[in-house]
C-alpha cells in the first residue's frame, strides 16, 4: 500500500522536519511540505504538524482540503511545547472533509523558545522509530 508523507514547519528550530527527514530516513521514501500536493492516491498520508496558539496552522487545513480526494488515512505524527497533541484538531479537519484519520498517533514536546530544549530527544526519536514501524507493517499487511 502506497504510503506518504507531508510536514508542515513553522518555527526557526524546525521540530516537524527534523521528524519527518527521520520518519523519511526510516522509510526510504521521500517528506515534502503541505505545499506540494500529492500526485496519486495514497493510502497512509503521514502528516507531520505542531500545535501553534493551540491550533494546527492553515496550511495544513488547506492541504487537506486539495487533496481529501486522494487520501485514504491520516496518520498523525506531531509536536508541541506543552506535549499536547494536535490529533483532535486534525480529526476534526478530517471529518469535515470525509477522510478517516487512524487512532494510534504519535506526539511529542519539542523545543520552543527557552523550554524543551534537548527534545525532540533520542528518546523520542526512538519511539518515533517503534511507531513508524507499527503504520509501515500495517500497511504492508493491508496490502
Ligand atoms: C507561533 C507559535 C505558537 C505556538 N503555540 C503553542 C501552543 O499553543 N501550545 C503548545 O504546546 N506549543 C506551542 N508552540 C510550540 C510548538 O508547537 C513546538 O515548538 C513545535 O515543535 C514547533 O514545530 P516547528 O519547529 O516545526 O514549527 C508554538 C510555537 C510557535 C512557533
Amino acid at each position: 500500500m502506497k504510503l506518504c508523507i507531508r510536514y508542515f514547519t513553522k518555527s526557526k528550530k524546525g521540530n516537524t522536519k527534523k521528524l519527518s527527514d527521520f520518519i523519511s530516513n526510516r522509510l526510504n521514501l521521500e517528506a515534502l511540505d503541505v505545499s506540494f500536493d500529492l500526485e496519486e492516491d495514497v493510502d497512509y498520508l503521514i502528516l507531520v504538524n505542531a500545535l501553534y496558539a493551540n491550533n494546527i496552522d492553515k496550511e495544513v487545513k488547506t492541504f487537506l482540503e486539495n487533496n481529501k480526494e486522494r487520501i485514504s488515512n491520516v496518520v498523525n505524527v506531531c509536536s508541541s511545547a506543552s506535549g499536547k497533541s494536535t490529533y483532535k484538531k486534525v480529526k476534526k479537519e478530517c471529518d469535515r472533509l470525509g477522510i478517516n484519520i487512524i487512532d494510534d498517533e504519535y506526539h511529542t514536546k519539542a523545543s520552543w523558545i527557552f523550554i524543551n530544549k534537548d527534545r525532540p530527544n533520542e528518546d523520542d526519536f526512538n519511539r518515533l522509530a517503534i511507531f513508524i514501524d507499527n503504520i509501515k507493517e500495517k500497511s504492508d499487511l493491508n496490502g
